[in-house]
């Protein structure tokens, strides 16, 4: 694990769209597992003006959506579909095709959820799988007691996630079809985005904490590459900081690229 703590969000964000440019770029047909709510954000808005400015290309590249909310249109403005549409896919060369998100709409859940786990095999896996978390600790939607092995399938949401989503964009399903922590785990790299005190708590579990179904995020410690990208405020509650950051600056020595390639 690389816990990596960053001033403020807007310096975080940066460095994690350099680390999903790197991959793009060393590998032009690259998987990428997408993730939707507020956090990644800015992350994608520099993707997108890497696109536009340097010519970041993603004519190769294949994404997978985590989640979906189950039984509104992908047209409605709350859908994954439309925000992951609005903030990132409509502004890079994507092939449509090419871009997967569950579809809430399926009269089918079972089936639906078995094709986007043999689509995510047959695009070779996911490289890289952007994450965030939630208040719960959850990944995906995948809410505390979630089976760690879970595959996608279709889960009711938490009071909190209710709460905390309809805060964001109003009136919410109880339910969504999810990757689960097994599909997750599968992803060759993982890089988890969290910011703000609300989150601190679950990153604090999440990366310290026993790994156990109270907290999804904490299955990630099984996993063999995964980078968590903090702003200070998200790691309040972290016990070895200090470590943390001493691991950054010997990384930066002799692993940049884990960084983004950056130095700063
Ligand atoms: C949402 C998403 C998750 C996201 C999390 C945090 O419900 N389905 O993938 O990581 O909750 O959301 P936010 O980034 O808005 O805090």
């Amino acid at each position: 694990m690389l816990v990596i703590i960053r001033p403020n969000k807007e310096v975080a964000s940066i460095q994690a769209a350099k680390i999903v440019a790197d991959q793009v770029r060393r590998k032009p047909n690259s998987a990428l597992g997408l993730s939707t709510g507020t956090t990644p954000l800015a992350t994608y808005a520099e993707l997108v003006r890497m696109h536009r400015d340097e010519g970041l290309d993603f004519s190769g590249v294949t994404t997978f959506n985590l989640d979906e909310y189950y039984g509104i249109s992908r047209e409605h403005p709350r859908s994954f579909y439309s925000q992951i549409h609005k903030n990132f896919l409509d502004h890079v060369n994507i092939r449509p095709d090419r871009a997967h998100i569950p579809n809430g709409e399926s009269k089918a859940i079972a089936k639906t959820c078995a094709e986007y786990e043999d689509a995510i095999r047959a695009a070779g896996g996911i490289d890289l799988q952007i994450l965030g978390i939630g208040r719960t600790g959850h990944i995906g939607l995948n809410e505390p007691t979630s089976s760690l092995a879970s595959r996608t399938r279709l889960k009711t949401l938490s009071d909190e996630t209710i709460n905390d989503n309809s805060k964001i964009s109003g009136d919410i399903p109880q339910v969504a079809i999810t990757m689960g922590i097994g599909t997750n785990l599968e992803a060759k790299k993982i890089l988890l985005l969290a910011f703000g005190e609300a989150k601190a708590k679950a990153v604090a579990k999440a990366i310290e904490g026993p790994i156990s179904s109270s907290c999804s995020a904490s299955a990630l410690q099984m996993h063999r590459d995964v980078r968590f990208i903090l702003d200070e405020e998200a790691a309040t509650e972290l016990r070895h900081r200090s470590y943390y950051d001493r691991v950054v600056e010997q990384t930066k020595r002799y692993a940049p690229e884990l960084l983004g390639g950056t130095n700063d």
